[in-house]
């Protein structure tokens, strides 16, 4: 879609729990335009490197892994699908082992110029609210709107910890707390495209906010 004669290029980025996805989710729809996961891509690669038993401290051969794969991300009526070389990944990207290994892919620098490229190919088609952790710095350095969703770390933990307890996992909070505290710590201090807020980014702390107000927020801003 065409935003007021423009293409639209809406950036959320943020640490992992503070409602990213949902948010942009219901902020694309809200909008009209269409939706990109980034994470969701690093995810994909991750789960491929895992089944094809890839070493994944070689960046090389990450890089090779990469270059032989095609990861697509459809907004179809039922959701978002998410397509590793042709076969719906949408549901195994999102186990634990994945997202726990998911930081081999996110550190190589070599893999992230490639993600980069597939990510402004991918949102430059059309207007697009793309969430991630550097797509207001350097997927889309000028972007329309960029927003940078934050939440304290316990906030952010219970929430994960709530979403687990409601898929029937036995967990204890203090392990989820402690989850999110390390992958805070491998996005904040990534040598490449580390979690950061742009310059010109909108902060918004959804720490007390429902997802509603956050995306009403996001769209009177636009
Ligand atoms: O948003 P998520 O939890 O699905 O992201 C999975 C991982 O991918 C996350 O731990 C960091 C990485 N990631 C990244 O490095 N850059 C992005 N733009 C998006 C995600």
């Amino acid at each position: 879609m065409i935003y007021k004669g423009q293409i639209l290029v809406v950036t959320i980025d943020g640490p992992a729990g503070a409602g990213k996805s949902t948010i942009a989710k219901k902020l694309a729809k809200a909008l009209e335009v269409s939706y990109l996961d980034t994470g969701a891509m690093y995810r994909a690669l991750t789960l491929k490197a895992m089944r094809e038993s890839v070493n994944m401290e070689s960046e090389d051969d990450l890089i090779a892994l990469a270059k032989r794969t095609v990861i697509d991300i459809e907004n179809l009526d039922c959701g978002v699908k998410v397509f590793l070389d042709g076969e719906d990944v949408s549901q195994e990207i999102r186990t634990v082992e994945v997202t726990n290994n998911t930081f081999y892919i996110a550190r190589a620098a070599g893999v992230r110029s490639i993600m980069v490229e597939w990510q402004r190919e991918m949102g430059s088609r059309k207007s697009v609210v793309i969430e991630g952790r550097d797509v207001g710095t350097v997927v889309f350095p000028n972007a329309t709107r960029k927003y940078y969703l934050d939440a304290d770390v316990e906030e952010r933990a219970r929430r994960r910890y709530d979403e687990l307890i409601a898929k029937g996992k036995e967990v204890d909070f203090s392990d989820v707390l402690n989850d999110v505290k390390v992958r805070d710590e491998k996005d904040f201090t990534r040598k490449v495209g580390p979690l950061k807020k742009a310059e010109d980014a909108v902060v918004i702390d959804s720490t007390k906010m429902t997802i509603d107000e956050v995306v009403e927020e996001m769209k009177n801003k636009i």
